[in-house]
Parts: structure tokens; C-alpha cells; sequence
């Protein structure tokens, strides 16, 4: 089992990632102090898979245990679900000090967060994150929210858990689109953070696929170990943080101009790499670290073809989406594999320049 600290003051918690380890949740519980009644938030889908054992284990170590759930799908990310679960906390009885645990993926996490964040004016958080993304990504940092019409992820707060358990055996059930959607995210973390953690993944990757548990383990563990540096020098995303927006620029707009067909993880693996090629073109990142980054993606089994390019649709999401100030865009640039920075810079016509063409060349 390894640990990763998040220290934010007072709000600091610890990460816990190994197989298995969600049979220890109510060991930890119990050593953090916890009250003895607890609500588990969770969908059908998790439930089945991993409800009952987390309910067995809280249950010997004698704590009373309410399960709630929600269906599955990134809709329930709002304010009526969000409603629904106030009315069942107060229908189970839950007070200031019970804590929810948010099990299951990025979905479940953000919501069962906004709720522990809002009711009572806030609950103890405890993540078990059960999808890649969810646990290399989401559940660190404390971002919980819901979606309210167009405003995507707009209605929430910054909340952080009181702990992170995640138990890398519960990746063994993902689909692997829903693996691929989390390991772009883990080469988005050793592009802006660290190369030799990049050399890693290029070393490692066919392990890591074949779900071998040191190499989940140990990716997940330097992953969030990235999330958390970041997070502790910016924890409410007033600079740096950004960076972790690193392939979302455009990767956001073609998952919108493609009316959500191409995955999340695909679309920020192109971003990344269309990133990469304007940083090239303008000069600065060389040509064979963008090779380096195409060969990785492709290998973790992420598609860089854009079906149906509609340059024009994308170009105006990207407007939507962001502020386009005179022709020109933010942007985060790879210097080199494992250093970024932030530039307000880029041309929209060097962007077009990069996607024109882009399903022959990649
Ligand atoms: N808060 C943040 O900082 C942050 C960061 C990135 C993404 N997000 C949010 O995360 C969400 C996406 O999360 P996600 O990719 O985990 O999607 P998800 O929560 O929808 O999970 C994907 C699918 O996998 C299923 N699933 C979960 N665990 C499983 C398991 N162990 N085995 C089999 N199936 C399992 C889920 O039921 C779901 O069908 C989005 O809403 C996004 O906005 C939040």
C-alpha cells in the first residue's frame, strides 16, 4: 500500500492506494475519529460490484451503515438528483458529523462531494474512487460539482475530502474505453510534471494494460502524487493549477463539436498532441518529443482521428468555451516533455493551421 499527503493546512488528508484496500476503509474510519453512522453514495453498477464489501467491512468494524444510490450516467451530475439526496440524508437520519462516502467513478464523486459540501453546510467527504480517472484525477483536490443546463460542472465548491481510499483491484472491472479515458490523464500529469515518470510509462504501458498490480499501483500512486503537488500550491485554482488543463483547450471543443461521440479521454489525447504540435511549430518543443507523445497515446489505445472534422465547429467551441481575446487564445504549451507553461498567445489561425489535415498526418 503506498500513501500520498495532501497537505492544505487544516485541510489536508491522505491518499491511500493498493489492491485491496477497500476492505480497510473502516479500519481508517475508525482511526480518523469517525462517527459510528455512515452513508455510502454509490449506482447500481458499483454497488453490485463492490457495495456489499465495503458494507461488510464498515459493518464489522461496527459502524451503522445507509446506502444510497443513483443511477448511472453523467446526468445525474445535478441539482434535482442533488435534491433527491438531501431528502434521503434527512429521511436517514444524517447529521453534521456522518460522513458520506462517494464510491464509484468521476460521476459519483462530484455529486456525492456537492452534496457533502452543501448539506448542513457541510459533512466530512471520504472519495473511493473506483474508476481510473476518478482516482489518479478526481477525487484529489477537492473540485465537486454538478452540471445545471450548459454551465458544465459550474454549480459546486472547492471541498476537500477528509480521505482518499483508492483500491487500484477495482480498476480490474473497468471497460477498457474507461481505462484508456483514465490513462489520458496519466500522460497529461507526466507531461507537465515529469519526464522520467513519462520514460516510465513508455517503459511500462503494456504492463500497466494487462492490469498487473505493482505498475497500477505504482502509476496511480506517482500520478496522484502530481495531483497533489499541484493542487498544494494552488488549491483554489488561481494559477498553476491551470496547467492541468493542459490538451483540454481543444480537446473540450472537439468532444463538443462531435456532439459528445469522441470519448473524453481521446478528446484530451488529441488536445494534448495538437498542443504539442503548436508548440513545435512555434518553435519550441522539438519534433521528436511530439513523436514520443503520439506513440504513447496511440499505445495506451486512445484514437487521435477526429471523425468528421468540422474545423469551423471547432473553432467555435473553443470561442464558447474560452476567452478569445483579438484572434488570440490561452493555451498550455509542453516546453518539453515534463515542463509546461501558460500562454495567452496562441493564434487561432496557428490552430487551424495545426488541425487542418490532421486526420492524415497523425
Ligand atoms: N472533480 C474533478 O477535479 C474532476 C476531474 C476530472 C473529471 N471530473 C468529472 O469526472 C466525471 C467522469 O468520471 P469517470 O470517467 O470516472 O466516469 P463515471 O463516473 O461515469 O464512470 C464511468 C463508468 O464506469 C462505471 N464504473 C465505475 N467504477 C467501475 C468499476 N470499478 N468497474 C466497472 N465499472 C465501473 C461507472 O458506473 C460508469 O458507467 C465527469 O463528470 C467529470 O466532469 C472531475
Amino acid at each position: 500500500m503506498k500513501k500520498v499527503k495532501v497537505g492544505l493546512g487544516k485541510n489536508s488528508y491522505e491518499i491511500h492506494i493498493g489492491p485491496g484496500i477497500i476492505t480497510q476503509v473502516g479500519h481508517w474510519l475508525k482511526e480518523s475519529g469517525f462517527s459510528d453512522k455512515l452513508v455510502i453514495i454509490t449506482n447500481p453498477v458499483v454497488k453490485r460490484l463492490y457495495g456489499e464489501t465495503l458494507e461488510q467491512n464498515l459493518t464489522r468494524e461496527g459502524f451503522r451503515v445507509s446506502m444510497l444510490q443513483v443511477p448511472d450516467g453523467e446526468e445525474q451530475k445535478s441539482l434535482e438528483t442533488a435534491g433527491r439526496l438531501y431528502h434521503e440524508l434527512s429521511n436517514s437520519y444524517a447529521e453534521r458529523t456522518t460522513p458520506i462516502l462517494a464510491l464509484g467513478g468521476g460521476v459519483i464523486g462530484d455529486l456525492a462531494g456537492f452534496v457533502a459540501a452543501t448539506y448542513l453546510r457541510g459533512v466530512p467527504l471520504v472519495q473511493i474512487p473506483t474508476t481510473l480517472l476518478a482516482q489518479v484525477d478526481s477525487s484529489i483536490g477537492g473540485k465537486v460539482a454538478v452540471n445545471h443546463g450548459q454551465l458544465k460542472n459550474k454549480i459546486g465548491a472547492f471541498y476537500q475530502p477528509r480521505l482518499v481510499m483508492s483500491d487500484i483491484s477495482t480498476l480490474r472491472t473497468l471497460h477498457p474505453r474507461e481505462l484508456a479515458n483514465g490513462l489520458a490523464e496519466v500522460i497529461k500529469s507526466a507531461v507537465i510534471w515529469d519526464k522520467e515518470f513519462f520514460a516510465y510509462l513508455e517503459e511500462n504501458l503494456d504492463e500497466i494494460k494487462s492490469l498487473d498490480v505493482r505498475h497500477l499501483e505504482e502509476m496511480v500512486f506517482r500520478t496522484a502524487e502530481i495531483k497533489a503537488e499541484v493542487v498544494e500550491k494552488d488549491e483554489k485554482d488561481l494559477g498553476l493549477r491551470n496547467i492541468l488543463n493542459y490538451g483540454h483547450t481543444i480537446g473540450h471543443a472537439i468532444e463538443s463539436a462531435a456532439d459528445f461521440k469522441v470519448g473524453h479521454g481521446e478528446s484530451v489525447a488529441i488536445g494534448m498532441l495538437a498542443a504539442a504540435k503548436i508548440s513545435n511549430r512555434l518553435g519550441i518543443l522539438d519534433i521528436n518529443e511530439v513523436t514520443r507523445l503520439r506513440n504513447l497515446i496511440k499505445r495506451a489505445n486512445l484514437a487521435t482521428e477526429i471523425p468528421n472534422l468540422d474545423l469551423d465547429r471547432i473553432i467555435q467551441a473553443m470561442g464558447h468555451d474560452k476567452k478569445i481575446i483579438g484572434g488570440k487564445i490561452r493555451f498550455v504549451l509542453p516546453k518539453a516533455i515534463g515542463d509546461v507553461f501558460i500562454t495567452d498567445e496562441v493564434d487561432l489561425s496557428l490552430v487551424e493551421q495545426v488541425l487542418v489535415g490532421w486526420n492524415e498526418e497523425t
